[in-house]
C-alpha cells in the first residue's frame, strides 16, 4: 500500500494495489453483505441490495439502500458504507461485497456507486455476489475503465484558472 498521507487516524491511500482477501475473509465479506441486506429499505424498487467494505486494517462497514418517498433521493448500499466508512476516518479500502436477491445474476454495482469507490483508487476488489453466498471477482477499474478521479484534478491545464468559482 502506498501511503501518501498519515495524519492521526486517518490513512489516504493513492492507490493500494489489489491485495488478496484470503478465501475465508472474501466469505464472510459476502455473509456480512447478505446480512446488510435484511436491513435494506426498498419499499418503491422492492430491490433490496446490501454491501460489506473491507478496510486496510480489515474493519468492515456495511450499509444497505435507503429509498424515500422522493425517489431521487434513495440511497444505494454501496454508497451508504462507503461514507459510513469515511465519515469515521477511512479513507483505504481492501475490498467491497454487494448482494442483492437476484438468484439468476450476479449484482452489478450502478455507475453512481463506481465512481464513488474510484474515489478511493482503482485497483482494489470488488465482489459480485449472488444470494448462495457465489461471486465474481472485479476490480474496480475493470467496473470502470479511463476512469476521472482525484488525480485529474490537479494536472496541468490549458488555462491556469483562478478557483474564484
Ligand atoms: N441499488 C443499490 O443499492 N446498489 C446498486 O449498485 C444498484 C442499485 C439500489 C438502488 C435502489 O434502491 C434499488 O437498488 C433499485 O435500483
Amino acid at each position: 500500500m502506498e501511503e501518501v498521507k498519515s495524519t492521526g487516524k486517518i490513512v489516504y491511500s493513492k492507490d493500494q494495489g489489489s491485495r488478496m482477501v484470503p478465501q475465508e475473509g472474501v466469505e464472510k465479506l459476502i455473509h456480512l453483505s447478505l446480512q446488510a441486506k435484511e436491513h435494506a429499505y426498498c419499499p418503491y424498487s422492492k430491490f433490496r441490495v446490501g454491501a460489506a467494505l473491507l478496510a486496510h486494517d480489515d474493519r468492515v462497514f456495511t450499509g444497505c439502500n435507503v429509498e424515500n418517498a422522493c425517489y431521487n433521493l434513495g440511497v444505494c448500499a454501496e454508497r451508504n458504507a462507503i461514507s459510513k466508512a469515511v465519515s469515521e476516518g477511512y479513507r483505504s479500502f481492501k475490498a467491497i461485497a454487494i448482494a442483492s436477491d437476484m438468484n439468476d445474476q450476479f449484482i452489478t454495482p450502478c455507475g453512481g456507486c463506481r465512481q464513488f469507490m474510484r474515489e478511493f483508487g482503482s485497483s482494489w476488489d470488488v465482489y459480485l455476489s449472488k444470494p448462495d453466498g457465489s461471486y465474481v471477482k472485479m476490480s474496480v477499474s475493470e467496473l470502470l475503465p479511463v476512469s476521472f478521479g482525484p488525480e485529474d484534478l490537479s494536472l496541468q491545464k490549458v488555462f491556469n484558472t483562478p478557483n474564484t468559482f
